[in-house]
């Protein structure tokens, strides 16, 4: 059965779409806290190697099967892989294709709320308040306050939040995919980019904040953040290798599924290539070039390598970031600023985690949209629950990052990337990218996707496979 005919209204519209499921707290928490993790230069290769083997390539073969199984009728990834395989078993690889980003929502919604709360209270002065103390209101957010229960509904607490950001998401994937994932995203991304630019200009004229500690400044910020650091030594490690892999993945919001059902609405003469190239440059732009600058330095400026070290990733945002706006010049504007950015960032992914299990549900189980709607509220807000009881330890939480976020992805990514060049065929493959397309992807491509890109892909996997068992 299909499902209702739904299109992107215009081309931008859907470079948007897929630029706001892939700008998100990945950018601006996630990546600084990766690096700054793994040590500066030695994960910054393995992650440029990493978006030129998986992230372009495996992003071109999701919007040229995605487009695909739209044109034969066809929204949810089981469908298209259905479609594109022939074979019974088809439909059951492509169901990963939703469960992933379903799974990630469950979290990633909770920690949008943060985001919500958080701008909330900056704006109205209660996230610097002087003598406060960060890690008793963040526990307040996360169970591990003073009563171990993080389900009240005041203002300093997450519940109320959970419940806005809930109620935002669904309305906004009930309006459906024009009237609504692509009108957030028209107003979300612009104003965005422009609240990271102004905070990035604060952070860079920062100078030297604190004249007792000259040695922490603006280019010791960036230098501890880039700085190559012992890149052979880290080079050598797999698990180095899988974050970098891992965070490519997550943040162009490849291999999950999500671009696939987004394109499924676009028509043959959309050019991909180009679309695609767009939506991950602009990725990048927010994630080296704004995410990288911001976080990660601004902490280092006043807080030094202890105050970020060991953090995690949620760590360095809500614990030690408000401690860093609250001791810069006008830093009540910028912390409220700050999070509103985060906010609008993690709104636009959450919205494509929750789309490609709504085409599922309205495509492969014929149900309608208000009830599909109904009931991936209430699956999503049982797994949110779960969340909740385990966000005390916010090691669990990077820990369920690490296995649905990073491992998972890479089983679905290999899949993926092994139907088009093998399943398919490259040869139709390519062909299939660049229907309707004025822009040729380079013909280096094509061995890529058929050889490197899953051998790569297998390689990083057994190694870290065999380092961990
Ligand atoms: N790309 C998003 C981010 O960087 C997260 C995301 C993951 C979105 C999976 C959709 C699917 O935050």
């Amino acid at each position: 059965m299909s499902a209702p005919k739904e299109v992107w209204s215009s081309r931008l519209g859907v470079i948007l779409a897929v630029a706001g499921s892939a700008v998100g707290l990945g950018n601006f928490l996630r990546f600084p806290g990766l690096a700054a993790q793994y040590g500066g230069g030695a994960f910054m290769i393995a992650y440029f190697i990493s978006l030129l083997i998986i992230g372009i390539p495996i992003g071109w073969a999701e919007w040229a099967l995605g487009r695909h199984g739209g044109s034969l009728g066809f929204r949810s990834s089981p469908g298209i892989f259905h479609a594109l395989i022939k074979k019974p078993y088809g439909k059951y690889l492509g169901v990963i294709g939703f469960i992933i980003p379903v799974m990630i929502y469950m979290y990633y919604v909770y920690i949008e709320a943060w985001c919500l709360g958080y701008a909330l209270n900056a704006a109205t002065g209660q996230l610097s308040v002087p003598g406060m103390n960060y890690g008793e209101f963040f526990g307040r957010y996360t169970g591990a306050g003073s009563d171990g229960v993080a389900l009240h509904f005041g203002l300093h607490d997450v519940g109320l939040f959970v419940l806005i950001v809930y109620a935002i998401n669904f309305w906004f994937i009930y309006r459906g995919i024009s009237k609504g994932i692509e009108l957030v995203c028209k107003y979300a991304m612009p104003a965005l980019i422009v609240i990271a630019l102004i905070v990035l200009a604060r952070v860079l004229t920062l100078g030297t904040p604190d004249p007792l500690k000259p040695d922490q400044n603006v280019l010791t910020g960036l230098g501890f953040m880039w700085n190559p650091g012992d890149i052979s030594e880290g080079l050598k490690n797999p698990q180095l290798w899988l974050a970098a892999a891992g965070q490519i993945f997550f943040s162009l919001s490849v291999g999950f599924g999500v671009i696939i059902t987004y394109s499924s609405y676009l028509t043959k003469k959309d050019d991909v290539v180009l679309s695609g190239l767009t939506a991950s440059s602009a990725n990048e732009f927010c994630e080296v070039g704004l995410g990288g600058l911001i976080t990660v330095p601004a902490a280092f400026m006043f807080l030094g390598a202890a105050g970020i070290v060991g953090q995690g990733t949620f760590g360095l945002g809500f614990n030690v970031l408000p401690e860093v706006f609250a001791r810069m010049p006008a830093g009540q504007v910028f912390a409220t600023i700050f999070f509103i950015l985060l906010f609008l960032a993690a709104v636009t992914s959450s919205l494509s985690m929750l789309q490609p299990g709504i085409a599922f549900l309205e495509e492969g189980l014929g149900i309608k949209r208000k009830a599909s709607v109904a009931l991936l509220g209430l699956v999503t807000a049982i797994g949110t629950g779960f969340v909740w009881y385990f966000s005390k330890d916010l090691k669990a939480l990077d820990t369920l990052d690490f296995w649905v976020g990073t491992l998972l992805i890479f089983i679905q990514a290999t899949i993926l990337i092994i139907i088009f060049g093998w399943t398919v065929g490259i040869e139709k493959g390519w062909a299939i990218l660049h229907e309707g397309s004025a822009l040729r992807a380079p013909a280096f491509f094509k061995p890529i996707i058929k050889y490197v890109t899953p051998a790569f892909l297998l390689t990083i996997f057994v190694l870290f496979i065999l380092k961990n068992v």
